[in-house]
């Protein structure tokens, strides 16, 4: 068909920087705000197909002001970290996954797809000509961006013939510009993120631009983050960009940890579906996470904010908490729901009982402390 196209990665062009920068001491990084010296395109006709891929100095892009990702927000997006051992190796995290993703969100806004084992390949080369960026601190990692815009310059709505994938690199540390703290929410009535049939559960720019009003809205009543409350019964759907997980004291000394069911308006995220395997493995007793003490039982079920709230009135609130690529684990500490303040249990580091050994065994899988097939070498 139009959209299908194979990349190939063997005929790859490198240019390096004549012009390359030091990479700035971690601790001044602010998340996204710093690039490294190459990026890769590849770009795409729909009479030709993928084009030579090329990897080149970081640089503006040449875009005619009639291209289509500026007028119809052709624009779609991934974003995954790669880390770097003491020993120097370095790994990506579950590439495979953002390259289904991607090609997901780019056959929902009708644009091409693409093998994403090419797109792989070209990535590790990328990040092995800018290894050096990779800031090796606990903490600390290269956050990758695959990006995919219509080029086409044509303003009838239609498939753009004419398209660019991109992969830039930017060294990060925390996401949240106060560190690695538990977040207050607020929640979020007025707008929705998004709606069945819509684009929530697909990794695209315009899902990311109407969110903003809702944050912005958040911290002018003075919290971090905005909780998406969605419908009638305010169901928790998601955590700003990342999705959300509450856990429960039940019966027998069970905890019951839950997050919202993959059904049209949660975006299926990595995070959300490693932190799911990784606990359903640990209740199923064939992983033992550290110092996960709890007896689990794993729900993918919807969940509302009436609940939560009677949980959090019944001390059968343990924790709530975002997760997604850039932040990992976000633990939550407050909830602004409709003029009060809900308090929601942390632990003496901010994290919870769940949280803190569910995140210390995802980052030690992502930092190479703890070996599976998930860390992938660069
Ligand atoms: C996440 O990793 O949580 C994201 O959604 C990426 C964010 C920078 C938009």
């Amino acid at each position: 068909t139009l959209h299908d196209g194979q990349i190939q990665a063997s005929l790859v062009e490198v240019t390096p920087s004549k012009d390359p920068k030091t990479p700035p001491p971690p601790s001044t990084l602010v998340f996204g705000h710093t690039f490294t010296d190459h990026m890769l395109s590849i770009p795409w006709r729909a009479d030709s197909g993928w084009g030579t891929p090329k990897i080149q100095p970081y640089a503006p892009l040449p875009l005619s002001p009639s291209a289509t990702v500026f007028h119809y927000a052709h624009c779609l997006f991934e974003g995954l970290k790669a880390y770097r051992e003491p020993s120097g190796k370095v790994t990506l995290f579950r590439p495979d996954m953002n390259m289904k993703r991607m090609n997901t969100s780019a056959e929902r806004v009708a644009m091409p797809t693409f093998n994403g084992d090419a797109v792989i390949e070209l990535m590790k080369q990328l990040i092995r000509l800018d290894k050096h960026w990779i800031p090796e601190e606990p903490g600390y990692s290269l956050y990758i961006r695959p990006t995919m815009i219509g080029t086409q310059p044509a303003l009838g709505i239609a498939p753009p013939k004419e398209a660019l994938l991109f992969v830039i690199c930017s060294p990060v540390g925390p996401y949240y510009p106060q560190g690695f703290k538990p977040v207050a929410l607020y929640g979020t009535t007025e707008y929705t993120r998004a709606s069945h049939g819509g684009i929530g559960a697909y990794k695209l720019g315009a899902n990311y631009a109407a969110g903003v009003a809702a944050q912005k809205a958040a911290a002018l009543q003075g919290y971090v983050q905005n909780l998406w409350l969605h419908g009638p019964q305010h169901h928790i759907t998601e955590v700003g960009t990342m999705n959300a997980f509450v856990a429960f004291k039940r019966d027998n000394g069970v905890t019951e940890l839950v997050t919202p069911p993959l059904d049209g308006i949660i975006l299926p995220g990595v995070t959300r579906d490693s932190v799911l395997a990784l606990a359903r493995d640990h209740a199923a007793g064939v992983l033992k996470i550290p110092e996960l003490t709890d007896k689990l039982v794993v729900s993918e079920r919807p969940v509302t904010m009436i609940e939560v709230k009677a949980a959090a009135q019944l001390g059968e609130l343990v924790e709530f908490f975002g997760v997604g690529t850039a932040a990992v684990v976000s633990p939550v500490d407050r909830i602004g729901y409709l003029g009060e303040d809900l308090h929601i249990p942390t632990g003496p580091d901010g994290m919870g009982p769940l949280s803190r050994p569910l995140w210390k065994y995802l980052t030690g899988i992502q930092t190479g402390a703890i070996v599976h097939p998930w860390s992938v070498d660069v």
